[in-house]
């Protein structure tokens, strides 16, 4: 946790300070940002440099172990640990400069999340957590407080997050989706980074969160800091790429169950 924790923080001061001198307002520098898997899936320089920052680290700290990064792919590992990393969660965000973007880093074994650290990058928000040990948030000051989820019973009262892919087809069943969702909620959150809206869910301010489509690194750390701060959570896989469109799902726990069954009789529990 402390590795993930250190790393994750020493990224986003870059990425604060890169944000600074590459853009003005949403203008970018000439060739700071081009098209992933579609014309709507940005990547910018400050992603690609975060990233490398985030490797080099973990190569020097951890030289056995394994990373996948949402820029650079996967390499071999011999200690059973893996590292999935998100240099920038909530590119949208970083290049319009929407205060809600976030570096994600977290370790797994044998596919499962062992230890997570999100910073909240305009804010410098650590959240933090460690498989059977809690999780916990510190602010900028440094004020550390014990994460949990919120004390929510009724669906009709909950703030429900969620987020969209970027191929056009998943959009267009995600819109239906949410279209049907929304008459039963109290409202719906579209917050832009997937890693914070389960954060958000850990600190009780949403109470639930769906999303199909993640891939691995949107929710690796995150999912294990809402889950140890009680929230019930559902991930895709370990398999899964994300690109098959596996649903996540997340919600405190007094109204998880009355979440899953709207969602399953809404056909949401399959891949989109
Ligand atoms: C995206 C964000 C967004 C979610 C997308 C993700 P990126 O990550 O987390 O909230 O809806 O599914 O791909 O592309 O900004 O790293």
């Amino acid at each position: 946790r402390a590795v993930a924790e250190r790393i994750a923080l020493d990224a986003a001061d870059l990425v604060r300070r890169r944000r600074r001198e590459v853009f003005s307002g949403n203008l970018a520098q000439d060739g700071a940002v081009s098209s992933k898997s579609t014309p709507t899936d940005p990547v910018t320089i400050v992603d690609s440099e975060s990233e490398e920052l985030i490797r080099q680290r973990l190569a020097e700290l951890r030289p056995s172990d394994r990373i996948l990064g949402e820029e650079g792919g996967g390499d071999s590992e011999t200690s059973g640990i893996r590292w999935v990393v998100d240099p920038i969660d909530g590119t949208v965000n970083f290049m319009y400069g929407i205060g809600a973007y976030a570096v994600s880093i977290a370790a797994q074994r044998d596919g499962v999340s062992v230890a997570g650290a999100v910073v909240d990058v305009p804010t410098g928000v650590l959240y933090s957590a460690a498989l059977g040990a809690g999780a916990y948030m510190r602010d900028s000051e440094g004020e550390v407080t014990t994460l949990r989820c919120s004390a929510e019973t009724a669906m009709s009262h909950a703030l429900v997050a969620t987020g969209f892919g970027y191929g056009a087809a998943r959009r267009e069943h995600q819109g239906q989706l949410v279209a049907s969702l929304l008459p039963r909620i109290r409202d719906i959150r579209r917050i832009g980074a997937a890693s914070l809206d389960l954060c958000l869910l850990a600190a009780g301010r949403v109470d639930a969160y769906f999303e199909h489509g993640l891939h691995p690194w949107d929710w690796a750390a995150a999912a294990l800091i809402a889950s140890e701060a009680g929230a019930s959570v559902t991930v895709p896989s370990p398999t899964s790429s994300g690109d098959d469109g596996d649903i996540t799902y997340a919600a405190a726990p007094g109204v998880a169950q009355e979440f899953a069954d709207a969602l399953d009789k809404l056909g949401a529990l399959r891949q989109l």
